[in-house]
């Protein structure tokens, strides 16, 4: 199925710190259902993100940059004036199981009232994503566990980089101590 022509443009908001293949999952089906998707990068430095914006902004662009109607961008400050100032009329967020949907729900709502011409979809990304979290998969690579089919192999290669720099960085601080 091909939805170009609906008129329909979304915004797909995140942290993507980094992007896994659930994600991926989403943007795929995502952007089948509109003419233009923007996923959209959030700029936080409050939650301490392991990646730069920058950082995560040229990984996704390099993974999904060839999307025809995929565009990659970044925001400080609420999602629906993002979503106003970028033209867009939905807002998708992923489900991967109902733990997450109390927090959804809430956001969703919020979003509502902030912009009430905004509406937000949830998809659910495929079963075999259902457990993926950026927050695990990082986890699992700085204990140098397998991660690979979890996230995109040029993901799975900056986090293993960075992880070694962290081990080196650790090691030369013991010898040097
Ligand atoms: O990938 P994440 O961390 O689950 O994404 C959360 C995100 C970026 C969608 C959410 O934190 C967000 O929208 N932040 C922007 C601030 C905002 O708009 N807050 C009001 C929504 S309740």
């Amino acid at each position: 199925m091909n939805a170009r022509g609906t008129g329909i443009v979304a915004v797909y908001p995140g942290s993507f710190d980094p992007l896994t293949n659930g994600h991926l999952d989403l943007i795929a089906r995502g952007s089948r259902l509109v003419d233009r998707l923007i996923v959209a990068v959030l700029n936080n430095e409050a939650k301490q993100p392991l990646f730069s914006v920058e950082e995560r902004v040229a990984m996704l662009e390099e993974v999904v940059g060839s999307y025809p109607n995929v565009e990659i961008g970044s925001f400080a400050g609420l999602t629906v004036e993002y979503a106003s100032q970028r033209g867009a009329n939905v807002i998708f967020r992923g489900i991967r199981a109902i733990s997450d949907y109390e927090y959804e729900l809430q956001m969703a709502l919020m979003n509502r009232r902030l912009q009430p011409g905004i509406e937000t979809a949830f998809l659910l990304a495929g079963e075999a994503y259902s457990f993926i979290s950026s927050r695990l998969v990082k986890q699992v690579a700085s204990l140098g566990g397998n991660i690979s089919g979890l996230v995109p192999p040029l993901v799975e290669a900056r986090l293993k980089q960075h992880f070694e720099q962290v081990r080196l960085k650790n090691a030369h601080t013991a010898r040097s101590g």
